[in-house]
């Protein structure tokens, strides 16, 4: 059994109203409950959060050590394309993370190709609307096996 904190930045909790051609139907309660429940039935514990604020996603991120985290999948929203300091942080805790997307961001606009994330990621999901976060839930054990 595996301990993951699912980890979403800003502006999705806005999902469900927020451009729903681009980032689908679903709001984020929806989805952290069809991902806890996938959780649940392959054995893993889940927490979910959210925070619009940099810092708070940082401090987020430090508190997985002391509450012994396997994984953190995360979608940091916009903050995939500014945040060093996010990046640092994940740095800084070195617990693997998958890194995902709803929209595939590779056909978007140019500054969404570059990610702070993905090569420092034990993977990258995007493009799957709401399945990028299950296609995420079940790669968790072949990661930790590794
Ligand atoms: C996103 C893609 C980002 O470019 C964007 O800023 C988001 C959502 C996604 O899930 O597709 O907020 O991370």
């Amino acid at each position: 059994m595996s301990k993951i904190l699912i980890l979403n930045g800003p502006n999705l909790n806005l999902l469900g109203t927020r451009e729903p051609e681009v980032y689908g139907a679903s709001t984020l309660q929806d989805i952290n409950k069809e991902i806890s429940l996938l959780a649940t039935t392959l054995g893993h514990e889940v927490v979910c959060k959210q925070s619009n604020a940099e810092h708070e996603l940082i401090e987020m991120v430090h508190e997985t050590i002391e509450s012994s985290f396997d994984i953190i999948i995360l979608n940091p929203g916009g903050y995939t394309h500014t945040s060093i300091s996010l990046r640092d942080a994940l740095l800084s805790v070195d617990i693997p993370f998958i890194e995902v997307h709803l929209s595939n961001v590779h056909n978007r606009e140019n500054f969404r190709k570059h990610s702070y994330f993905s090569d420092i990621a034990k993977g990258t999901i995007c493009g799957f609307g709401k399945q990028s976060y299950e296609l995420a839930i079940q790669s968790v054990e072949n990661i930790l096996r590794k």
